[in-house]
């Protein structure tokens, strides 16, 4: 085939790098350091620093093919993947960019160029068209004067708001970042009809496709209102490749090329479908590339973040995998075949297809189950619904209680030609997030009171005691100048040696004390930039201005530190033995225990969790020192450190490393070596939501003792099953014959025993207009036997009413059979009702069977007395003597 994908991409790298510009890979899908983007949106990302600061520019002119996702944020296809031609959450955008190098008038010559030159694409220019931004006359007249465009060809627009065209010819990366006008460059399908520009640019016609967006990068937007220039001027450019090769294959979709053609018709063969134009197809095809690239840059599914896109995705392609005729929970296992498609495109994949197959069959296995609950949810409320609209509130519980996500809902109803209020939706979402968030008011007010630009500093990284001085005091929420014996309250000081809970890691305790007066801390938080101390005046007390010295507990604090390193040598284990796919969601870091989540997406066996413990046991047996460097968040990256770099980092960070062994920035305190811990041991893993696993484990003496407790424990089954515990298994083993062999004959005997007592009762067996009626006391008889006793005597006698009665030594429980016949008449759960109410017991059943259980019998005969009255003027009014 001539011009496949890869030939384009390859001749658009080649023709930029014969104009001198450098050919750079693409970047991760994740934005490196960029807190403003979930995901790479653009060609231009990797380069924001250079358009917007001239110092950090490396070079002049770059030309990449940029992987990107367009599933959130300013940018977002997903709801219009497989519903278009075109759209796409994963695709590649060809670029070539200049940093104050050549400006408008080069960009468009080389687009033009590259485009209709013979010897590159060989596009005919009557199907070109262009859009320049409104007042961009500078623009305007390049096309018409140098490159030679016809006027009929170029047309102006702006503005969405004072437009009437969907494009506004003014890019932006996102809320913030580089930005400016640009020129757009369209390819018209139907060479016939030329006049219709302005009609697809009002999205009234499908011929034309827009391929190639040339931006001037000249401004930065700071916020939605303000916008500032940019020192210099520099090009941004993007062309999708799937687009410009459905033009250059001459296919008019993107599905259609050769890639994609591929793909497709390999998932239909899966399927159930043989129509290659299927929308399943398109979005299965589209969706399956997205998950295999952000599983590759080891993203995993989860209710957050990034993970939430990603598990959106998963769940619309599962959809529509069942859609077409894909089993449930088999979708996993095509995923290799489509793997290795994608690879020969994409050769860097290689080896990856075990773990991107285990995590979708991994999701798969629990959304199937969500699938079915939210469908029949939401199949229901269609049913009820009368003008064509659902609403967010049930889109909303649909997402709240089984992570049915809203576009997957929204999906549906569309298909059924049904209208969603996602305006409601939101509004439930954030009702709901204000209403989790009441706990922490609280705190929240408790700031607003204090100055909360006040600060505090934190002297305790090497002091165990410093003299510091009283700046507020609080009692009861509210400031007071003095607090006294016996008062329990928060005290601000001008610098401290406690640290404050944060990080994961708890407050300090310890004392402030001055003089003969004691304030006995007993925890220490943050609030904005300075530290409360939480406590008790126990002696004396305290006045605002006035100094103290403040003591930490020592052995509380290192006790923490020992945890806390402990805490660094795990996340740096877990990431050894299972992978990069860990990633730190949370820890807890006490005197006593640590806990650490993490993203994981399996159980973690037994093999690695030993595993993990040897490795960090091993680190500890080195006795490393353990060190602690400022340095500039640059240098920290460059070291490697592990961090969350969504967060906002001051630019010199605390980094905290063991040898080579682990390296993260971190704020809270350590230990000085790692033979400190003495001993680690987990001692529980759990999955705390979707995809997040929680590893709790202990150290030191903790750890042994742990240990020790096993240990007894081991030794009271021991005894208890008088041998070795070497000889457990085979003990337990003959136990279990022993029981099953035990249980075989308590059934045989209670068979025995249940037909000798059918035989003895059923001379008491009365008859009432020829139906029979047995009432029968028992002792302590076996319960579940009297249930086999009633079902034997129903066999055996057609029209029968049975009580059974079975006094135990503090309850009564009675059970009533029926036969079927006699329904009409009289039923087995009148007659335990009547128990019941005279009684106070509790129970219930059905017509032909039922039972109830009272510990409140005070006459038993006086009742019966009263069943059996009951059934006789039930069955007076019966005039057949049937079954006799
Ligand atoms: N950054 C521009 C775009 O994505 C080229 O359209």
């Amino acid at each position: 085939m001539k011009n496949t994908t890869n030939e384009i991409r390859q001749k658009f790298l080649q023709f930029f790098q014969k104009k001198g510009h450098t050919i750079l890979p693409s970047s991760s899908l994740i934005p490196k350091n960029d807190s403003t983007l979930l995901f790479t949106n653009a060609g231009m990302n990797q380069f924001k620093d250079f358009f917007l600061d001239p110092k950090k520019k490396k070079y002049s002119r770059v030309a990449t093919s940029q992987h990107c996702l367009r599933t959130g944020g300013k940018h977002n296809d997903l709801e219009n993947v497989g519903y278009t031609e075109r759209h796409h959450t994963f695709f590649e955008m060809l670029g070539n960019f200049s940093f104050n190098d050549y400006f408008k008038k080069e960009a468009i010559i080389y687009a033009w160029e590259l485009l209709t030159s013979k010897k590159w694409f060989n596009i005919d220019k009557n199907k070109l068209w262009v859009s320049v931004y409104k007042n961009d006359e500078e623009t305007y007249k390049i096309w018409l004067n140098i490159v030679k465009v016809s006027p009929n060809h170029i047309i102006k627009v702006g503005d969405k708001n004072n437009s009437k065209y969907n494009s506004e010819n003014f890019w932006q990366m996102g809320e913030t970042g580089p930005c400016g006008p640009c020129t757009e460059i369209f390819y018209n399908y139907d060479t016939k009809k030329n006049d219709d520009f302005s009609k697809f640019l009002e999205n009234k016609n499908e011929n034309f496709i827009e391929i190639w967006n040339i931006v001037f990068i000249e401004y930065n937007r700071i916020s939605s209102t303000k916008i500032i220039p940019l020192k210099y001027k520099s090009i941004d450019t993007g062309m999708g490749l799937e687009r410009i090769s459905s033009v250059l294959q001459n296919v008019k979709s993107n599905y259609k090329i050769d890639i994609f053609k591929k793909l497709i018709k390999q998932i239909s063969c899966f399927s159930k479908i043989t129509n290659l134009n299927n929308i399943s197809l398109k979005i299965i095809s589209d969706h399956i590339r997205s998950c295999i690239f952000l599983i590759y840059e080891n993203i995993s599914p989860s209710n957050e973040h990034r993970g939430y896109i990603l598990r959106r995705i998963i769940r619309r392609m599962l959809r529509h995998a069942y859609k077409i005729g894909i089993k449930k929970n088999s979708f996993y296992k095509i995923v290799p075949n489509l793997i290795e498609n994608i690879t020969e495109n994409f050769n860097f994949l290689k080896g990856k297809e075990k773990k991107i197959k285990e995590i979708l069959k991994i999701e798969e296995t629990q959304f199937s189950e969500t699938l079915e609950k939210g469908l029949k949810i939401l199949n229901i409320e269609i049913k009820k619904i009368s003008n064509q609209e659902i609403s967010g509130k049930t889109i909303f519980y649909l997402y709240d209680t089984f992570g049915f996500p809203a576009d997957l809902a929204s999906d549906i109803c569309r298909e059924k030609g049904i209208k969603v209020d996602l305006n409601s939706y939101y509004l439930e979402k954030e009702k709901q997030k204000k209403q989790s968030n009441i706990g922490n008011k609280f705190y929240k007010n408790f700031n607003n009171i204090i100055n909360i630009n006040d600060t505090c500093n934190f002297e305790g990284y090497k002091k165990n005691t410093i003299k510091s001085s009283i700046k507020y005091i609080y009692v009861k929420k509210k400031i007071v100048s003095l607090i006294s014996e016996g008062e329990e309250g928060t005290i601000f000081l001008d610098k401290t040696c406690f640290y404050p809970e944060s990080g994961g890691q708890i407050g300090d305790i310890g004392q402030l004390y001055y003089k003969k007066s004691r304030f006995i801390v007993e925890n220490t938080k943050k609030y904005g930039n300075t530290i409360g101390h939480i406590g008790k005046v126990i002696t004396g007390s305290f006045e605002i201005n006035n100094f103290l010295y403040t003591k930490i507990d020592k052995f509380y604090r290192n006790q923490i530190e020992i945890n806390h390193s402990a805490t660094h040598l795990l996340h740096a284990a877990l990431r050894k033995v299972l992978g990069n796919i860990v990633t730190q969601k949370g820890s807890l870091i006490t005197n006593t225990r640590l806990r650490f989540d993490f993203s994981y997406p399996k159980i973690i066996s037994l093999s690695n969790i030993q595993k993990i413990e040897n490795v960090i046991n091993t680190e500890i047996y080195k006795n490393n020192s353990i060190k602690v460097q400022y340095c500039s968040l640059e240098e920290a990256k460059n070291k490697k450190a592990m961090a969350l770099f969504e967060n906002k980092y001051d630019s010199i960070v605390r980094v905290v490393s063991i040898k080579n062994f682990s390296t993260e920035l971190c704020g809270g305190t350590h230990t000085n070596r790692t033979g400190n811990i003495g001993l680690f041991k987990i001692i529980a893993q759990s999955s705390i939501s979707s995809g997040i696993k929680r590893i709790e484990a202990l150290t030191q003496s903790q750890a042994l003792q742990f240990l020790h407790n096993q240990e007894s424990e081991i030794e009271n089954i021991s005894n208890i099953l008088k041998t070795k515990s070497t000889n457990f298994k085979e003990k337990i083993n003959k136990l279990i014959i022993q029981v099953k062999n035990l249980k075989t004959q308590v059934h045989i005997f209670q068979e025995k025993e249940n037909k000798y007592q059918i035989k003895k009762i059923i001379s008491n067996i009365e008859k009432i207009k020829g139906v029979k009626l047995l009432i029968n006391v028992f002792n302590n008889y076996d319960y579940n036997s009297l249930k086999l006793i009633i079902d034997q005597l129903k066999k055996d006698f057609p029209s029968i009413i049975i009580v059974l009665i079975n006094k135990n030594n503090n309850y009564f429980n009675i059970i009533a059979g029926v036969t079927k016949d006699l329904t009409n008449y009289l039923t087995a759960l009148e007659i335990i009702k009547i128990f019941i109410k005279h009684t106070n017991g509790k129970g219930g059943g059905k017509n032909e069977i039922a039972e109830s259980v009272s510990s409140n019998v005070i006459n038993l005969s006086k009742i019966l007395k009263i069943i059996k009255s009951w059934i006789y003027s039930k069955l007076e009014n019966k005039k057949d003597n049937i079954h006799e």
